[in-house]
């Protein structure tokens, strides 16, 4: 007997567009694979131009609906939580088919991805009631009654990538609805499945038709004509930089408003005082998380001569000891990557790290040949102008300097030796320390005696190449707003 996510998974995928599964214009589709085998299980729409237009139309005429009821901020308050709990009530099955889409343990869909997206729901669903303007006291001559009203900003266009297929889509979603805007969503092509599964459950919820809009399809078409599309006011991106790059240049020519997040190299600093045992667990959880396919994952460890040899030997020790297998095994720790494109990519940064001079302290292989797994990886001897170092590798591979500063000017800038700055983590007891690079850090997100984890209240975004913009938070919400400002004489 298949399980009810199998069932979905094998089930004929269509298009979410203004509130019915549609077929694509073009009749051509996309196959999703397991990871863990590289069998097809699946195939979806390959969207194009004409379907994001019939998304983006779908999407402005639920805006524009002048009898539109059920969309008041109390109603999306109440909406937003019912998509909140429709997914804890299908939690297993949407479990399931992230971990068939994308790989990624059971243990963690279950623990991590499917709870996070309810989270970040009830964690917006709130400001929907929340978002209002001020008064101003002005002092130009005359009687004023000056104030500014926030409103949505239209129709805006998500796009999102494969690491975190539901959360990704549930963190763009929530705060644009609770804002009051129509979403055209575009998933990954790798990993379509469980905003399709989500596409259901809106629909079961009772969003008016056309809130949501699900096209699934390629980059270089469906996302090109998202981008390019001039009903869309907004573009909210995460993904690679390069990708990013593309989609700023574009989203310039009708200048939509652009949030972008983008990769990184998140620089991990462990002094001498720290406690070395909490560091090297949670530097490990970090790095090989979701097999290192994580954006703000603390890539690059930067640790003092003084405990050097002891932490390297603590994180091998874990990855040693690292679980890796098929996600759908409940005891699998460590999944396999998201694709064999995916795969040769990672495999060639170890490769190359190995010619350039680096130690293979663990791992570095490919395991077995069915599926994309690779070893838990930690590089020692890694230097700035190795491409281990350099690049954002996104696989379960630690890159490991050492230090002998004291100074704390000189140790951020070797952690600011980066184009990225997503985030940073700083190991240490001592508070001169700590503050001291706090300040000196170029991260969007830092901690301090902490790995990775989130709070839907704290804004997350990039310094430099990492992006622009801000996403979790007032901030977050208040990105898919247009603000006015209105003077009346009175
Ligand atoms: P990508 O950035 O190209 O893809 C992310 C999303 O953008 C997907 O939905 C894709 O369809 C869409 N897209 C691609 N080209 C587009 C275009 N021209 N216009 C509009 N949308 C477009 O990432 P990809 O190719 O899947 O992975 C490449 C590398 O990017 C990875 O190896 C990894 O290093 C990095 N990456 C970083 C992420 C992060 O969160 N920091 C997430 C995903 C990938
Ligand atoms: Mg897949």
């Amino acid at each position: 007997m298949p399980t009810t996510a199998e069932t979905f998974v094998a089930s004929t995928h269509r298009l979410f567009i203004g509130g019915r599964w549609e077929d694509g214009r073009a009749g051509e589709r996309i196959d999703v694979e397991d990871p863990s085998t590289g069998e097809r299980i699946a195939s979806v729409v390959a969207g194009g131009a004409e379907d994001i237009d019939r998304a983006v139309n779908a999407a402005q005429r639920a805006l524009d609906d002048p009898h539109r009821t059920g969309w008041s901020p109390a109603d999306r308050t109440r909406l937003i939580w019912a998509l909140a709990d429709a997914i804890d009530a299908h939690a297993d099955e949407l479990a399931e088919i992230e971990t068939l889409d994308v790989g990624k343990p059971l243990r963690n869909s279950r623990n991590i991805d499917i709870p996070g997206a309810a989270a970040a729901l009830r964690y917006f669903s709130g400001w929907a009631t929340k978002i209002g303007g001020e008064t101003m006291p002005v002092s130009i001559p005359g009687d004023w009654h000056a104030y500014t009203v926030r409103e949505a900003v239209g129709v805006v266009g998500q796009i999102i990538p494969w690491n975190y297929p539901l959360m990704g889509a549930v963190t763009k979603m929530a705060p644009a609805l609770a804002a009051g805007c129509s979403i055209v969503l575009k998933p990954a092509e790798q990993t379509p499945l469980s905003a399709l599964r989500m596409g259901q459950l809106i629909e079961s919820v009772g969003f008016p038709s056309g809130t949501v809009n699900i096209v699934t399809g390629h980059g270089r078409s469906a996302g090109a004509a998202l981008v390019q599309h001039p009903g869309v006011a907004k573009i909210s991106f995460t993904g690679s930089t390069a990708t990013g790059k593309g989609i700023v240049r574009a989203a310039s020519e009708t200048i939509k408003r652009v949030t972008v997040e983008l990769g990184g190299k998140s620089p991990v600093i462990v002094f001498p005082d720290a406690d070395l045992e909490k560091a090297a667990v949670a530097i490990a959880q970090g790095i090989f998380l979701n097999s290192g396919q994580t954006c703000s994952a603390g890539s690059h460890l930067f640790v003092h001569r003084a405990v050097a040899e002891p932490l390297v030997a603590a994180i091998c020790d874990i990855a040693r000891e690292m679980r890796l297998g098929p996600g759908m095994d409940i005891q699998t720790q460590l999944g396999p990557l998201v694709s064999a494109q995916h795969l040769e990519k990672v495999l060639g940064f170890v490769e190359q790290g190995r010619r350039d001079g680096a130690t293979i302290a663990i791992g570095g292989l490919r395991r077995g040949d069915r599926g994309y797994f690779v070893e838990p990886t930690v590089l020692t001897g890694t230097r700035p102008g190795m491409s281990v170092v350099d690049e954002e590798i996104f696989g379960p591979v630690l890159c490991v300097s050492i230090f002998d500063e004291t100074d704390l000017d000189a140790i951020a800038e070797k952690a600011n030796a980066t184009v990225y700055g997503l985030a940073a983590y700083v190991w240490t007891r001592d508070v001169r320390i700590a503050h001291g690079l706090v300040r000196r850090l170029k991260a969007g997100s830092i901690r301090v005696n902490a790995g990775g984890g989130g709070d839907f209240a704290m804004p997350v975004g990039g310094y430099k190449q990492s992006g622009f913009g801000r996403e979790n938070g007032r901030l977050g919400v208040e990105a898919y707003t247009e603000l006015k400002s209105v003077m009346m004489a009175v």
